[in-house]
């Protein structure tokens, strides 16, 4: 177990996500100290309690919080899960008026009281809330971004591992573009070990990735939230183990390659438009976005995504 020393993680909003960030990050150690915040200040401190009692059997981090904004001063890392939530059968894109309106009056005081911090936004539609984060805050580049399509990614290697009966840390696979419809796999790329999908077979060499297949895991990725949420009402747990699990790439330094979203200037023709693509993630949040080799169908889908996502921004920031 790795704990990140002297390190302050706030986790902005105390709904179901961010409260299963703050837990998965006590039990992973992410941070010395997780510090909760919500403005709805009973919601706040019983969270805070209940997590706390659980301090016992998880590690050394401590947690604390409340409905002061002051608690969030000098953090290191500030992950922001408030705003409205998807409501079954709405899309992502569908909440960013309002939450477009939630992050511009609240970002402004948090960097001021953590001007040292990296910010990683988790409220939806994630990819808008960073283009519109960049532009009302003066943060160098790749100290803002958000969790993207780290959790996607992780559906989909599960999906994966669970076709192929290996473990899901033996899949290579990723997904990119915007954390919502027009989101897309990099199946050129995807991996199982070393063997590429295409070629991995089962025990009687029967090919077990064919296009068919590879349809219906990505249709599987892409409608996973809207499942879940017809069933209870939101994600949670997984994205909670996404986020500790970025908070650490940060606070550890590590310089690990995950599938974030931060505003692009320039990248292969598109220019202001955040969205998900395999970067580097350490000191100081976003420190390269990798260029990637893709083939000529997932070029298209890169721009369409991209542009799915510009509209949006138009429209709402
Ligand atoms: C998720 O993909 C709803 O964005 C959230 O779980």
């Amino acid at each position: 177990m790795t704990l990140t020393r002297g390190t302050k993680l706030t986790v902005v909003g105390a709904g179901s996500v961010g409260s299963s960030l703050a837990y998965a990050a006590l039990i992973r150690n992410s941070a010395r100290e997780v510090v909760l915040y919500d403005i709805a200040t009973a919601k706040v401190e019983a969270e805070v309690l209940d997590l706390a009692h659980g301090t016992p059997f998880a590690g050394p981090s401590s947690i604390s919080g409340g409905s002061d904004i002051d608690l969030t001063a000098d953090s290191d890392v500030v992950v922001i899960t408030a705003g409205a939530k998807q409501q079954p059968g709405q899309t992502r894109l569908e909440l960013a008026g309002v939450n477009v309106r939630i992050l511009e009056a609240m970002l402004p005081q948090l960097v001021a009281l953590s001007p040292n911090a990296v910010f990683i936004l988790v409220t939806n539609p994630c990819d808008v809330l960073t283009a519109v984060a960049e532009r009302i805050t003066d943060l160098p580049k790749g100290r803002i971004f958000s969790s993207g399509t780290v959790l996607d990614s992780a559906r989909l290697r599960w999906l994966v591992a669970e076709a192929a009966g290996v473990a899901p840390q033996s899949v290579h696979t990723l997904i990119v573009g915007e954390h919502g419809d027009t989101e897309f796999p990099l199946w050129s790329a995807a991996t199982i070990g070393q063997t590429p999908l295409s070629a991995w077979t089962d025990a009687d060499g029967t090919a077990l990735f064919p296009r068919e297949r590879l349809e219906t895991l990505t249709h599987d990725v892409v409608n996973a939230a809207y499942k879940i949420i017809e069933g209870k009402g939101a994600t949670n747990y997984a994205i909670g183990l996404s986020g500790a699990r970025i908070v650490e790439a940060v606070l550890r330094d590590e310089r690990s390659i995950l599938p974030v979203s931060s505003v692009l200037h320039g990248y292969r023709g598109i220019d202001g438009v955040a969205l998900s693509l395999p970067s580097i993630v350490g000191a100081g949040g976003v420190q390269r976005v990798l260029d990637v080799a893709f083939d000529a169908r997932e070029e298209e889908l890169l721009h369409h995504s991209a542009e799915a996502l510009r509209r949006s921004i138009e429209l709402f920031a």
